[in-house]
């Protein structure tokens, strides 16, 4: 690996930058022009990397506005300097200057022919999710690759959460509070058995066109019988989820169902609120070492307005962390991209209500078990 240093550009770099962008491509260079331009924007960070004092390659990162997201739109690296690891040492130093600007995620597109960036890529943890067809001035299609970038520290502020993620497309409820009820207590067993006991426990038998999920009273009630101090927190009275499902036989059996629920609740020591569930309460609840679950809606994920459990892991002053249990392979997703998500406060607020012209909120706090 070369030593080197790195600075952000001046208009004073702009004569070895236009240098080495004609040495390095040779369609879509970047022109002196656009580089000004990229130099003045205070929002972007066009970063030289320097070899004995000269200029030995450049990444050129841009911050969109209104989004978490960062982009490589340009990176280069001097033909001499290049297979040294001076490629790798640019990209994380451009991923940590725009972790540090409050970026989540990196972006970056590259051309289908060009091998060596490809597996330069890969190796740093880029994963591929698209390709735009005809991209360059050449007709070449890009191929888009994308990679997380800021990382939730572990803090001793909050409780350490294993993850869990749901083995069924319906369980993502019972997966949530199987991680809730074992960062509480660790001898809570995180099997599939158990997170399908739950389910069965805490189902409202019918939810949109598929098998019912699991809803807050049923899963605060499940975690109350496994011994544990629970608080539900619903913004609606009357039974849940009753207009997902059309049929009147339907509506018939999830109020039933929901009845049953309230008389179960009856006798216990649930704590049952009507009020909504603030950040500052789950911040608090999670201080002291108690788990929130809460019930989002995923359009601010995945543009799919599906009501969704998650866990609360930690909040800090720019994000809310959650541990999603919802894997989505085929979207080329790991365990990784779903553990400590952070997501913008701002968002959490708006994705933590289900529903548009009556917004459900919901959510449990899992609490310490009780003694016998
Ligand atoms: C892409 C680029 C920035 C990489 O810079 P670098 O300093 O050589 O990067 P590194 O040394 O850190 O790593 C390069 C990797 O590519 C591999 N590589 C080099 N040539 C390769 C080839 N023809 N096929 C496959 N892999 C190749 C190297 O072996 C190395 O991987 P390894 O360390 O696992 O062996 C540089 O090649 C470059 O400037 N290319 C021209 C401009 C360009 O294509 N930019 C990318 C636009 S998306």
């Amino acid at each position: 690996m070369i030593q080197s240093s790195f600075r952000l550009a001046t208009a004073d770099d702009l004569d070895s930058l236009v240098a080495l962008e004609d040495r390095c491509f040779h369609t879509d260079r970047i022109s002196r022009r656009s580089f000004r331009r990229f130099i003045d924007m205070p929002r972007d960070r066009l970063l030289l990397a320097e070899h004995q004092g000269q200029l030995a390659g450049y990444c050129l990162v841009l911050m969109k506005t209104n989004t978490r997201m960062a982009r490589i739109y340009s990176i280069a690296v001097a033909p001499e300097w290049r297979g040294a690891g001076l490629g790798e040492a640019i990209v994380r130093e451009a991923e940590r200057q725009a972790a540090k600007a409050g970026r989540i995620v990196m972006r970056l597109e590259v051309r289908t022919d060009n091998p060596a960036a490809i597996a330069l890529y890969e190796r740093l943890g880029y994963r591929r999710f698209g390709t735009l067809r005809d991209y360059y001035q050449d007709h070449q299609d890009a191929l888009r690759f994308e990679r997380r970038i800021l990382f939730y520290e572990p803090s001793a502020e909050f409780p350490a959460i294993p993850y869990y993620p749901q083995t069924t497309d319906f369980t993502c409820g019972p997966a949530s509070l199987l991680m809730a009820m074992s960062a509480v207590d660790e001898r809570q067993p995180l099997t599939t058995l158990e997170e399908l006991r739950i389910w069965r426990e805490a189902t409202t038998i019918f939810m949109l066109a598929g098998h019912g999920g699991c809803g807050p009273h049923g899963l605060a009630l499940s975690a109350w019988n496994r011994g544990f101090n629970a608080t539900a927190w619903i913004s609606q009275e009357g039974p849940l989820f009753r207009e997902t499902v059309r049929s009147p036989d339907k509506k018939r059996v999830l109020e039933l169902v929901h009845e049953g629920f309230l008389h179960d609740i009856g006798q216990t020591g649930i704590e049952l609120h009507h009020d909504p569930l603030t950040l500052e309460e789950i911040e608090r609840a999670l201080r002291a070492g108690q788990v929130p679950v809460i019930l989002i809606s995923t359009w601010q994920l995945n543009r799919s307005r599906v009501p969704h459990w998650v866990t609360v892991c930690a909040v800090d002053d720019q994000f809310v962390y959650l541990h999603d249990p919802e894997v989505n392979v085929e979207d080329g997703e790991t365990i990784a991209d779903n553990q400590y998500l952070p997501i913008d406060r701002r968002i959490f607020d708006r994705m933590s209500r289900y529903g548009r012209s009556q917004p459900l909120q919901a959510a449990v706090i899992v609490g310490p078990k009780r003694t016998p």
